[in-house]
């Protein structure tokens, strides 16, 4: 049962680095911010995101893919451990693996990724590279909510810009994305955890 006043539970899923986990955790222990990240889970085990977890204080655990028969298994494993600590809303931060309906089903409306592109252009992997390659002028990041089906889909919550520079490689342009992510995702959170978004079709609508 929750009480006026508690705060959302968030698990996060990751795979790696978790500058984006860290943005996260960093915006729970600000005084008035209206989710806690309880559980952080990692499908590798060697993820440095969990280190950052443990160094928060938060529980980290490691599901490994080999250890289940197939991928429904092993997203309905995710399933169980996140509602066994009675979590409200997943976010999915540099996790690696594509999530079935399994998992999207269970978490319909209350599950978001974070993605290093304008969506709906550049999706899946090297986003940065596909935009240097396409030579567009403007990319950014993107928060959404998870959907079925094809990667990075799913109705958008916020997008922030970044212009790419002559002179950009992968790298640097990756490391100015990545500023407006760290801001863009605890964002996200605190309009999901406050009520304040509402999905419309493709649209979501944020009061
Ligand atoms: C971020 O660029 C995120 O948008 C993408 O993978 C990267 C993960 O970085 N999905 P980190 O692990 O959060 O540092």
């Amino acid at each position: 049962m929750t009480r006026p006043g508690d705060r959302l539970r968030v698990g996060v899923l990751v795979s790696g680095r978790g500058s984006n986990l860290q943005a996260l955790l960093d915006a729970s222990s600000r005084p008035g911010y209206p989710a806690e990240i309880v559980v952080v889970i990692s499908d590798r085990e060697r993820a440095a995101a969990l280190d950052r977890a443990r160094t928060a204080g938060v529980e980290a655990l490691v599901a490994n893919p080999k250890d289940f028969a197939d991928r429904e298994a092993f997203d309905l494993a995710l399933v169980s451990e996140l509602n066994a600590r009675r979590v409200g809303l997943v976010c999915t931060a540099g996790f690696m693996r594509i999530l079935s309906a399994a998992f999207t089903s269970a978490f319909a409306g209350r599950a978001m990724n974070i993605h290093p592109s304008l969506l709906p252009a550049f999706p899946g992997l090297h986003a940065q590279r596909q935009a240097l390659e396409h030579g567009v002028k403007v990319t950014g990041a993107t928060v959404h909510f998870l959907a079925d089906g094809a990667v990075d889909t799913g109705p958008i919550i916020l997008q922030a810009s970044v212009p790419v520079e002559s002179g950009d490689t992968g790298e640097t342009l990756a490391a100015r994305i990545l500023v407006e992510e760290h801001r863009l995702y605890p964002e996200a959170v605190r309009l999901f955890a406050e009520g304040r978004l509402t999905v419309a079709g493709r649209r979501v609508i944020v009061r």
